[in-house]
């Protein structure tokens, strides 16, 4: 017995035994106390991270934190030996904000895009503040620019089709090549058409069915699931699978997720419910599985791609090694689909602001209060939020924590708007003050 468990040693020490095995570590998500020094995000700066703290700004300000400004953690940065530590970018902190204080919403009512709501000039990028509509505005149709920002809503900076294809505010096109999507009208976007092909034409948002064949630009700093969801915008769906030359895309369905999670079987082919729970015990680059039905037959699956199993930064999973994957399931895309559709089909924002929930909110159909429109607004937030911070919100604590800090959460965006209407009563006050004097 005893000379067993001296075998055991040397063997553990020796690292013949499989299970010393590390897995990876995440940290905490928390925002149930104050920071201190009016802080609203702190994150711990090593590496592996151990902790991000944030907590909530009082009514009149917000934290605002944007992607890729902040330090956070991915999984797959917190393995310190796989990663090359001489390159600074497998950093997680590099050119990152560890710690971020509260800030006055009213400064972020600046640089505002054409179709804005403003009271004075210098808010407006274009320094002209319309005083009949309160709107930004800029260049009108036919006028010589340089950019699109100086263009009126409904407008593009775009070339004339032959040479020496001299820029002038345009209509913004719905056919035809471009070079990017702010030529294109807001339910266009710029895109190869065919397959094996790179030229790019305007084509028109989420419209293709199931089983369509078209082109590829792959961004090589982005993942194949990253690729296949911007190829995908082609798609009904909101998805495409990516050929392994890179050049074709098919739109697609996720027809099922599988992952690791079932630590006698983490090559499982059985499909897992949300919130698509994995593990973080081994190699897991493969750890969750996105699938689309190829064929006919029961079985017959095929990979759009796989991803990391991503840390959930909840205590209780990460105590248990359990992650989730980075990415929801087709239910989750046809939510985001069906709402953004709306809120690009009635938009009054400038080009460059047709992503832009905050502008939507101002100049789109969140301007509608109240209105079904609005709530189609709210919606398109929601789900977008749900998409893009997925493995962090599962957890309702953790959930909390990312709406109050996020620059996109419904919660901040939803503060502005309390801002604004203020704004307009201390201008009605003063207006009623001066009549009453
Ligand atoms: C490294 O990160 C910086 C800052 O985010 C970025 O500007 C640069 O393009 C990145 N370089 C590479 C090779 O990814
Ligand atoms: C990519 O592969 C497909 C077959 O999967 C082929 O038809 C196509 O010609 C290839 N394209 C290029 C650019 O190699
Ligand atoms: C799971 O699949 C990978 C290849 O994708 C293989 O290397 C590994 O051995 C498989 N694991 C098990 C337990 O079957
Ligand atoms: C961390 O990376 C090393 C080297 O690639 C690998 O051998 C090890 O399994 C990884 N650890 C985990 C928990 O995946
Ligand atoms: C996680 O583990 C730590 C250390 O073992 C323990 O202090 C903590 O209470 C655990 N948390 C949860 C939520 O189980
Ligand atoms: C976002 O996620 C939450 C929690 O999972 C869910 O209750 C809500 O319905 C989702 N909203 C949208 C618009 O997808």
């Amino acid at each position: 017995m005893k000379n067993l468990q001296t075998i055991v040693k040397i063997a553990l020490a020796l690292g013949l035994i499989g299970y010393t095995y590390q897995a990876f570590q995440c940290p905490t998500l928390s925002c149930d106390s104050p920071i201190g020094g009016d802080y609203c995000f702190l994150h711990s700066g090593d590496s592996p991270v151990t902790q991000i703290r944030t907590f909530k700004c009082p009514s009149d300000q917000w934290c605002y934190l944007e992607d890729g400004q902040y330090a956070w953690v991915r999984s797959f940065n917190q393995n310190m030996s796989r990663l090359d530590l001489s390159y600074k970018n497998n950093s997680q902190v590099f050119y990152r904000y560890t710690q971020k204080h509260c800030e006055d919403i009213t400064t972020f009512q600046q640089q505002l895009q054409n179709g804005r709501k403003c009271q004075v000039s210098a808010q407006c990028l274009s320094n002209t503040c319309d005083e009949t509509t309160g709107k930004c505005i800029g260049k009108t149709e036919g006028v010589s620019c340089s950019s699109h920002e100086e263009c009126n809503v409904g407008l593009a900076c775009n070339p004339d089709t032959g040479f020496p294809f001299a820029t002038t505010c345009k209509k913004m096109f719905t056919s035809g090549i471009c070079a990017n999507d702010n030529e294109c009208d807001y339910t266009h976007f710029c895109w190869p058409s065919l397959p094996n092909s790179k030229q790019r034409e305007c084509l028109q948002l989420f419209s293709q069915e199931m089983g369509k064949m078209f082109g590829v630009l792959y961004d090589d700093l982005k993942s194949l699931l990253e690729n296949s969801l911007e190829a995908g915008k082609y798609c009904k769906s909101g998805i495409a699978a990516i050929s392994t030359n890179k050049s074709i895309a098919t739109c697609v369905e996720i027809d099922k997720i599988t992952t690791n999670i079932n630590r006698n079987d983490v090559n499982s082919t059985t499909p897992i419910s949300s919130p698509y729970y994995c593990s973080l015990e081994d190699e897991h680059f493969k750890a969750c599985k996105y699938w689309y039905k190829s064929g006919t037959g029961v079985n017959q699956y095929s990979l759009i791609a796989t991803e990391y199993c991503d840390c959930s930064l909840d205590e209780g999973l990460n105590n248990k090694s359990i992650g989730i994957c980075p990415y929801p399931g087709q239910d989750q895309l046809d939510t985001y689909v069906d709402s953004l559709q709306l809120v690009l089909q009635y938009t009054k924002c400038q080009t460059v602001d047709w992503m832009n929930m905050a502008a939507q909110k101002d100049c789109g159909v969140g301007a509608v209060q109240g209105g079904e429109l609005y709530s189609a607004w709210q919606k398109a937030v929601q789900s977008q939020f749900n998409i893009t911070y997925w493995q962090y919100i599962q957890t309702p604590t953790t959930r909390q924590c990312m709406e109050e800090v996020m620059s996109t959460s419904l919660t901040n965006l939803e503060k502005e708007i309390g801002i604004i209407t203020q704004v307009g009563l201390v201008l009605l006050a003063s207006i009623l003050t001066f009549i009453l004097l």
